[in-house]
């Protein structure tokens, strides 16, 4: 999808973007940011931070940066109360400004299977962490059981192509996470690798904590 078109779907739906998250896909951000085990002083990348549904979960006395494409999904971001500090701006995750080595940890939630190129994204991710950083990932994924996976692949083509009900929104609900962690050559260490598993063939997920092994 071209970015200008991300951009105009993400701000058109933003304000329905939780509601929609918490009927189909909730899941606890707590845990997943805790993985981080981020300490006061601290610096962490949220990419891409959308409205902001990691933001509560991080301590405080951590200074959080959010990025993402869509000033809209931004502008309910800032509405959320938060302990740590925040710094929230727009920025391609695909193409980021800022230095090498600049945060202490990456999270990203349902981002990867929304990007255009996920590879470049996690290369940008590792590039702007430090080495040894933590990076915290949740996402849809495909599913690890071939009962389900038989029915991913009569779907393959549909899922690239699924929307939220405003029919606008669209994500790769069947992103091979094995490909993009284990076979891409990025330097990385899985930390833990957790599946979330479902017999609905569009709604299986994972979360990784991965290591930034970059020297
Ligand atoms: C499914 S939402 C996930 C939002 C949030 N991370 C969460 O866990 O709910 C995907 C987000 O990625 C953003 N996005 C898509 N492509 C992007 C890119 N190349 N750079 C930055 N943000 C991007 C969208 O604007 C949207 O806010």
């Amino acid at each position: 999808m071209p970015i200008e078109q991300v951009i105009a779907t993400y701000d058109h739906g933003a304000a329905e973007y939780e509601a929609i998250m918490q009927r189909y896909w909730h899941v606890e951000r707590e845990p997943f940011i805790s993985t981080l085990n981020l300490q006061p002083g601290q610096t962490v990348l949220d990419a891409a931070v959308g409205t902001g549904l990691n933001l509560p979960a991080y301590p405080a006395g951590v200074q959080v940066t959010g990025i993402d494409l869509s000033e809209g999904m931004l502008q309910e971001a800032r509405k959320k109360n938060i302990m740590a500090d925040l710094t929230l701006k727009v920025a391609n995750l695909e193409n980021l400004d800022f230095a090498d080595n600049s945060f202490d940890a990456a999270a990203s939630g349902f981002t990867l299977c929304v990007v255009a190129n996920p590879v470049r994204a996690l290369q940008e991710i590792l590039r702007v962490t430090k080495s040894n950083a933590l990076i915290a990932i949740l996402d849809y994924c495909k599913s690890q059981n071939p009962e389900v996976q038989k029915w991913q692949a009569l779907i393959e083509d549909a899922a690239l192509n699924i929307g939220f009900p405003t029919g606008k929104i669209k994500w790769n609900a069947l992103m091979d996470y094995d490909k993009l962690i284990y076979q891409s050559n990025l330097a990385i260490e899985v930390v833990q690798d957790h599946r979330i598993e479902s017999p609905n063939p569009f709604s299986c997920g994972c979360q990784f904590l991965l290591r930034n092994t970059k020297s």
